[in-house]
């Protein structure tokens, strides 16, 4: 730590940090734009002047940029010395000279820092009278608008979408004063990351499009602190409502979880929440009734007490993507035989090695910031970036750090973005990625390892080999394979942070066993190793961590006669097993309860349909893959009969005398009984933060401080303003009026401060600059290392072969856009996603791109076009999972090839 003086007075920083970090972490207003926390300093824009004396008695001083400045023992600045305010309100009236003077339509007023920055400069008077430049805008897709006219050339965007999230499709164009933002013609964004420029970009140029849709002020947003629900890394979101519509989805800071970021699927996923195939009304199918017709809640009820009154007929099939709570009020009300995962066959027994390595190793699941971290990884037959995004992005980060580990010798400070990434060119991380074909990440990793799933664990036993050939002698390997495992078995034993990811993507839990393996075993020596595992889905390993049957049991015990009754929650069972079975288990059973929010394949067979609230209108607990449990908290009320799942299945409870659910009135109640059953899910209760508000019962508010229109919303329908509609579940309310104070972190759900209105106020919530909110880490970890540790590895299985010359075999392709069912429905991600196809390798394929190919799977004939997939080996074929229209299949399995013919069109 270092003592600088700010205006004569002293205060205590870390060293080496720069001045504009050092001055926003002690609460200072200096303003900034082309300075990112995440993207560190280039300079560039000039904002930042502060004044520099050489000592107390130096009264003229030299202008320096505060974010290119590190801040040493005894610097002296002056942010509010009058050359150095003239020079920033200097900077901002150039930046202005183009703006346009649209802040009144602009999608960004209200929350944009070149506003704010202009309001903290000062400037408030346009000099220039001439016309200014304009420039033609681009369609870019369907997830951002683009205004390049409002440009003040900051360079952040491409330094995000470029330099750091790896895109090649955006770039600066042209020069002097047409320097131009862009796409080199019209088109989709490719990066998976391109909706972080809505945030990014301090001003109008690239903003939310699917905001734009149904377009509201974003002081007029109901605000919730939540949890993404599309995939297992649970990145925290501030989704915002208005008139009872989810209108967008933003970042919420999470030091150890998201950083500043999220995907494109996390961000434009939600207008499920909003979709038209939303189950609004319970409703009864009857014998011969084409048509579900509504039920009222009493002849809900008064069914659920004929038909659940026999328990030992009644089986309950869980989800991944419902809550914790949800799932739990299932197994209470069918008893835990009679409850099923409804995970499918290759998801439920790899999450089941999965969550047993993490209980049972000696290796702690890494955080992903703590992927961030590592200075070797070694990915294991996990395409991340469409399964983890957030994970790939943070992997990204390791040619950075490894740069900036060489720019600290030569005194450079890792925030000193330009100067560590021209060393940046030429270094490859020691990250070693191994797939059973290509991936976007491979253009990052040292080696790459393109391998059917069997042979991708047998290089996992061969690095293991290599770490320890004692423990896990391999004499009989290939020379190749042997050399490479040994240099991916050195760098891991050379890092200081060495981490093996893999997970449940190529449905072979050999894998995970294989990479267990080899994090287990730099764990032992000693190494600060982690373990990282994908899991599919927000909830997939809370739901794993349950415990509950395997999907095939509960089709068997239909089948057998041995139930009548099946309540199936949040689930398409047509995701999880094939056809043809789902199809008889829902004509077998005899009553057949769907409780969901999607209108899916499963609850247009079921006889009664309850409709149930979405993350949106409910608060809940999901569990992410690190093991970690975090809250999430309902943004909007649920309308008329829509309720949480578990709150569906305490008044089936009710109904049907059983006296378990009876004291459930809060989320609270039902956790309480829910830790008391599963002590694995001790750290849930008490997740809420006890919020000390000056006024007894008082609530945090949902609703900013600038919220308008409130008594005129609903004047249509009463003229008076109704009460707020009350929630027991949250210590927030849908109300603007309550405690106005700095929330506990785990409540932050607006990033506001006075003068700063865009998220860069986000410095103002944080300890420290890229530190923990204040207050400190959200969420609480379930799984530590075990304590004992009894040196054993998982043994090898030996390799399938396939048996005839004219077989392939498939493997499934995951697609972040497309292969999750949720987001779907959001337009933007439907336009995204493939049409199906079969992968082939260009080299032994037998047709051409585009022709059609008939094939042979799992006893099911497909017809696809083929899509040649350069590196994916030969023998080998893939195939996206996921897509409408595709029916689930059991993968991997040998493919065969029955003929082809030319593709008209596709
Ligand atoms: S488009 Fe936005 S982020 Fe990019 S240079 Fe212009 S103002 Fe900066
Ligand atoms: S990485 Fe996963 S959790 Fe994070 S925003 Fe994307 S889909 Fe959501
Ligand atoms: S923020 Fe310092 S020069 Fe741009």
């Amino acid at each position: 730590m270092v003592t600088i003086y700010i205006e004569g007075e002293a205060y205590t920083v870390k060293e080496g940090q720069n001045l504009l970090q050092a001055c926003l972490s002690l609460g200072f207003d200096l303003p900034y734009f082309c300075w990112h926390p995440a993207l560190g300093s280039v300079g560039a824009c000039r904002q930042c002047a502060v004044k520099r004396f050489k000592d107390e008695k130096d009264l003229r001083g030299e202008l320096v940029m505060a974010c290119m400045t590190p801040a040493g023992d005894g610097t002296r600045i002056s942010i509010n010395d009058a050359e150095a305010a003239k020079f920033r309100a200097g900077v901002i009236e150039w930046l202005m000279i183009n703006h346009p003077h649209d802040c009144p339509i602009c999608d960004e007023g209200g929350e944009c820092h070149l506003q704010d920055m202009t309001v903290m400069t000062g400037h408030n008077y346009r000099h220039y009278r001439f016309p200014k430049r304009t420039h033609h805008n681009q369609d870019l897709g369907p997830f951002l608008n683009h205004e390049m006219n409002r440009c003040i050339q900051c360079y952040r965007c491409v330094r995000f979408y470029h330099d750091y999230a790896g895109g090649s499709d955006l770039n600066a164009l042209a020069s002097h004063d047409h320097v131009y933002f862009g796409r080199f013609e019209n088109g989709p964004l490719e990066s998976e990351f391109s909706g972080n420029l809505v945030e990014i970009c301090p001003t109008g140029v690239f903003t939310d499009k699917s905001l734009k849709a149904h377009f509201t002020r974003k002081w007029d947003l109901q605000t919730a602190p939540s949890v993404c629900v599309h995939c297992g890394l649970g990145c925290n979101t501030i989704p915002g409502e208005r008139y009872g519509k989810l209108r967008r989805v933003r970042n919420r800071y999470h030091h150890q979880v998201n950083g500043y970021f999220l995907c494109d699927r996390g961000r434009y996923g939600y207008e499920f929440v909003n979709s038209t195939q939303r189950i609004r009304h319970p409703l009864q199918r009857t014998a011969g009734e084409a048509i579900p017709i509504p039920m009222t809640e009493k002849e809900v009820l008064d069914l659920a007490g004929t038909i659940l009154a026999d328990p030992g007929k009644v089986i309950g099939i869980g989800s991944p993507r419902a809550s914790l709570e949800s799932n739990f009020a299932l197994r209470t009300l069918v008893g835990p035989d009679r409850f099923y995962a409804g995970l499918s066959d290759s998801d439920f027994s790899c999450l089941a090695t999965g969550c047993n390595i993490l209980q049972k190793g000696p290796v702690p699941a890494s955080t992903l910031q703590g992927v961030g971290l590592a200075d070797a990884a070694f990915i294991l037959g996990e395409d991340v970036t469409q399964t983890a995004p957030l994970m790939a992005l943070n992997l990204r980060r390791m040619r950075y750090r490894k740069s900036a580990r060489i720019a600290s010798g030569f005194q450079l400070p890792e925030w000193n973005d330009a100067a560590v990434r021209e060393i940046a060119q030429l270094q490859k991380p020691a990250l070693f990625i191994a797939t059973p074909y290509p991936t976007r990440l491979d253009e990052e990793a040292l080696r790459t390892f393109y391998a059917a799933p069997d042979d991708l664990a047998r290089l996992g036993f061969a690095v293991l080999s290599a770490l320890d050939p004692e423990a896990f002698p391999m004499p009989d390997l290939k020379d190749s394979l042997r050399v490479l495992a040994d240099e991916i078995a050195q760098a891991l034993l050379d890092a200081k942070r060495p981490l093996v990811i893999t997970g449940t993507a190529c449905s072979h839990p050999a894998l995970i066993e294989a990479a267990a393996n080899v994090a287990w075993c730099l764990g032992r020596k000693a190494r600060a190793a982690a373990f990282a595992l994908c899991v599919p889905e927000c909830n997939s390993l809370g739901l794993s961590l349950m415990g509950g049957h395997d999907l095939n049991s509960a089709f068997q015990a239909v089948r057998e006669g041995r139930v009548d009754t099946v309540i199936i929650l949040e689930n398409d069972l047509y995701r999880r097993a094939d056809t043809e079975t789902v199809d008889a288990m829902l004509r077998n059973a005899r009553h057949v309860i769907v409780i969901d929010h999607q209108q899916t394949a499963t609850a247009a067979k079921a006889h009664v349909v309850l409709p149930a609230a979405t993350f949106a209108e409910a608060t809940s607990t999901l569990i992410n893959n690190e093991g970690r449990a975090q809250r999430g908290y309902a943004v909007m009320p649920a309308e008329g009969q829509i309720r949480a799942g578990w709150r569906w299945l305490r008044k089936l409870m009710n109904a049907a005398g059983h006296i378990g659910a009876r004291s459930w009135f809060r989320l609270e109640d039902l956790a309480a009984d829910l830790v008391k059953d599963m002590p694995v899910f001790q750290p849930i209760v008490g997740l809420d933060p006890k919020v000390d508000l000056p006024t007894p019962g008082g609530k945090i508010p949902r609703q900013s401080h600038r919220y308008t229109g409130r008594t005129a919303m609903h004047a249509d329908i009463d003229v008076s303003e109704p009460k707020p509609p009350a929630d027991e579940d949250a210590p927030l309310a849908f109300t603007m009026e309550g405690y106005d104070g700095p929330p506990p972190p785990e409540l932050i759900s607006r990033i506001w401060a006075p003068g700063w209105n865009s998220e860069q106020a986000l410095n103002k919530f944080q300890s420290e600059i890229n530190g923990p909110l204040r207050g400190g880490d959200t969420g609480r970890r379930l799984i530590e290392p075990a304590a004992s540790d009894d040196g054993r590895y998982f043994a090898m299985t030996p390799p399938a072969a396939l048996s005839g010359e004219d077989e392939y075999l498939l493997v499934p392709i995951h697609h972040i856009f497309g292969s999750e069912a949720l987001s779907m429905a959001s337009p933007g991600i439907a336009q995204r996603a493939p049409r199906p196809y079969l992968a082939l390798s260009p080299e032994n394929a037998p047709a051409k791109e585009n022709e059609r190919v008939r094939l042979r799977v799992n006893g099911r004939s497909l017809d696809l076009p083929v899509k040649l997939l350069p590196g994916m080996p030969v023998r080998m074929a893939g195939l996206p999972v996921g897509l409408p229209g595709l029916a689930k299949l059991a993968l991997p399995a040998a493919v065969k090839i029955l003929g082809t013919e030319k593709n008209k069109k596709e």
